[in-house]
């Protein structure tokens, strides 16, 4: 039996997660404009959707799990499980008013009328800030609204920012912040699961492939301990003789973040020769 995984049919996320999906190592059939593909190399059935829909379709188990935003899971409010922050497809959502409108404070809100496609993630905020405000929901297009007098305001995902300066508005208030998210139907049977588990064993290596980085450097003998101790390996790092007498090569494999953090101390301490190599899969 396959598992079935729910993607965004078009847009940012569907490109995300059919890239996710491939670094996993699955392998997916060009399909021309096919709404349901398999993938050949793993059960997995893929149901290309739109997101808007992917939370209730998880929920009613006709998709087992799903690539999503979270403001598509806010929103919907159904009975599913996040099983993995994927930490790509980052947006805001945020309130915005025509750029030349005076705006000095949520109170701005009091008595306007808000376009969005996201009333229910709205309504929350309005209500914790006590703010009276009329929602009006509409399913797509809402930086137009104000343009055509249908609201005084919107309240949308913003990536880039383009689509609201387009339109002649500006971002006054960040709401949340989302991010895709790959949940499940709570009640998935037996061999689901362990699909489910093996898939996010591979995001898992991808994720910690794509944070770490393989470093290799020259470094002088004498300083080797205190090289070695700066850069903490997996085990521990490997140090290989090179033929220039006094000099070793030092490998090992570390968080990207922290490598930046300590170029200069390994520099100080006589390190050459630095190379830093992407790593393709990590499994500890
Ligand atoms: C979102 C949103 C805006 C746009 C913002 O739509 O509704 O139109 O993206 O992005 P920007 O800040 O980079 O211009 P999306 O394409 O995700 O489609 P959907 O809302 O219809 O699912
Ligand atoms: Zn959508």
């Amino acid at each position: 039996m396959h598992l079935k995984i729910a993607i965004q049919k078009s847009g940012r996320l569907n490109e995300d997660s059919v890239a996710l999906l491939k670094k996993a190592g699955i392998s997916i059939p060009k399909s021309l404009g096919n709404l349901v593909t398999e993938a050949s190399n793993f059960p997995l059935t893929l149901l290309f959707l739109r997101d808007d829909d992917i939370p209730e379709y998880v929920a009613e188990g006709i998709a087992d799990i799903g690539i999503v935003g979270e403001n598509e899971v806010l929103e919907k409010r159904k009975a599913i499980k996040v099983v993995r922050r994927l930490g790509f497809s980052k947006c805001r959502m945020s309130l915005a008013v025509p750029k030349n409108e005076q705006y000095e404070g949520l109170a701005f809100f009091h008595g306007k009328k808000i376009a969005t496609s996201y009333p229910n993630v709205l309504d929350d905020f309005l209500k914790a800030k006590q703010i009276e405000a009329e929602i009006h929901e509409i399913g797509g297009s809402v930086e137009i609204a104000p343009t055509i007098g249908s609201a005084h305001a919107i309240f949308d995902i913003v990536s880039t920012g383009s689509t609201l300066i387009s339109n002649g508005l500006r971002e006054v208030e960040v709401v949340l912040k989302s991010e895709a998210l790959m949940v499940a139907n709570p009640y998935l049977g037996e061999r689901q699961q362990q699909l489910l588990e093996e898939l996010l064993f591979r995001v898992e290596a991808v994720h910690k492939a794509e944070t770490n980085k393989y470093i290799l450097l020259n470094a002088p003998n004498e300083k080797l301990p205190q090289i070695i101790e700066m850069l903490p390996g997996m085990k521990s790092p490997t140090v290989l003789p090179l033929a220039l007498e006094g000099w070793s090569s030092v490998h090992t494999v570390v968080p990207e973040n922290e490598f930046w953090q300590r170029i200069d101390q390994l520099k100080q301490l006589g390190a050459q020769g630095i190379l830093v190599v992407p790593i393709e899969k990590m499994i500890i």
